[in-house]
């Protein structure tokens, strides 16, 4: 399987609840690699522009509101077969529907609490990292 590199976000219900490390230590136990990483507080409209395909969705709003609402750990993860595997230790992305042991069944709060975000495609990917990275911070 080909080497990837997907974004994920650790999103304020969980930066605030100091779940970073845990979270993080699952992505690492499943190989994949820490490439990127910074932790930054968005505002609404960049949370919003970020979120652009969702903003014909009811909970828009709202999801701008709460990434807003405290600061995010946005990674660049690095793996074989990454973003599949990225959302493999995610979980459904309603914790009533995650699977044991992924991050949203043990630490989601709910459907828009749900901690953390992974890109869905290589097209996403590619989109999501150039939004929050220059290629001089992928350090590998
Ligand atoms: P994420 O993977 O970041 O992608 C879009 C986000 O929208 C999703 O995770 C949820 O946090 C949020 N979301 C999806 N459905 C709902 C919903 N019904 N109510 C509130 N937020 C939602």
């Amino acid at each position: 399987m080909a080497i990837e590199r997907t974004l994920s976000i650790i999103k304020p219900d969980a930066t605030r609840r100091n779940l970073t490390g845990k979270i993080v230590a699952k992505f690492e136990e499943a190989g994949l690699r820490v490439v990127a990483s910074k932790r930054i507080h968005l505002t609404a409209a960049q949370a919003g522009a970020f979120y652009a395909e969702h903003s014909e969705r009811g909970f828009y709003g709202e999801l701008c509101d709460f990434m807003a609402s405290e600061p995010v750990v946005v990674q660049v993860l690095e793996g074989e077969g990454a973003i599949a595997k990225n959302r493999e230790v995610m979980g459904a992305t309603d914790p009533a529907q995650a699977a044991d042991g992924t991050v949203r069944k043990d630490f989601a709060l709910s459907k828009g609490e749900n901690s953390v975000h992974g890109s869905d495609s290589a097209e996403s990917a590619a989109r999501e990292i150039a939004f929050y990275f220059s290629g001089l911070e992928l350090v590998g």
